[in-house]
């Protein structure tokens, strides 16, 4: 058993029951709750916004891991911060100053991390690896959950784990798109430090217990 974290996607969970969605992963094994938010712009495809942010933090009891897959994020964090995020992950594909995203992350008191899109090198990543708390390496294009793992994350992730060695980074390793139980093993054993997984949970037949299944590998 290793010491990494299982982060459920709410994007995938019954959007008219997200108390007790939330509540379900407070009674579960999980460690952080992964929140998707689109814009129509970055990504083609809306999710949630800043008041589903907050009605899920009235109830959670775990992180709120913020994923902004949104242009001008720096326009935003502020609010996203004050609706309960924890941690807030900005693309670096629309971050032009992407140093001064990450420095606002921090100032705000949140865990900083910066999300790439699986056509991104991690090169990209050089120069500010040593000040991030998470990279989320996108395992699909983003947008949309359910869909298919895509095979060069094995790859990244390792080239990815070099960087963070050579750089001597605190940053943790996070993979975000058709995780299932079936690449988790192999994600783990290249670097991943977090599993975020939603339709992989949320539409099994116990929830909990696939939870379960991906935190003991
Ligand atoms: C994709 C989102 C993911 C998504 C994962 O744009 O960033 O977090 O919710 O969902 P699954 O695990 O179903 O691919
Ligand atoms: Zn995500």
């Amino acid at each position: 058993m290793s010491n990494h974290l299982v982060a459920p996607s709410i994007l995938a969970a019954d959007f008219a029951n997200l108390e007790r969605e939330v509540k379900m992963i407070n009674n579960s094994q999980a460690d952080w709750i992964h929140v998707d938010v689109m814009d129509g712009t970055f990504v083609p495809n809306f999710s949630l916004g800043i008041p589903v942010v907050e009605a899920i933090k009235r109830h959670a009891k775990k992180p709120l891991d913020v994923h902004l897959m949104i242009v001008n994020p720096e326009h935003h964090v502020e609010a996203f911060r004050k609706a309960g995020a924890d941690h807030i992950s900005v693309h670096v594909e629309v971050c032009h100053h992407l140093q001064r995203n990450i420095s606002q992350i921090k100032s705000l008191g949140c865990k900083a991390g910066v999300a790439i899109n699986p056509h991104t090198p991690i090169f990209d990543l050089e120069n500010v690896i040593a000040e991030l708390d998470l990279v989320i390496v996108m395992s699909v294009n983003p947008g949309f959950g359910g869909q298919k793992f895509l095979e060069h994350t094995f790859q990244k992730v390792a080239q990815l784990k070099e960087l963070i060695t050579q750089n001597k980074s605190g940053a943790k390793i996070e993979v975000d798109g058709g995780v299932s139980l079936q690449n988790s093993r192999r994600l783990l054993d290249v670097g991943v430090d977090i599993l975020v997984a939603g339709n992989f949970v949320f539409n099994s037949d116990n929830p909990t217990e696939t939870i379960r299944q991906l935190k003991d590998l």
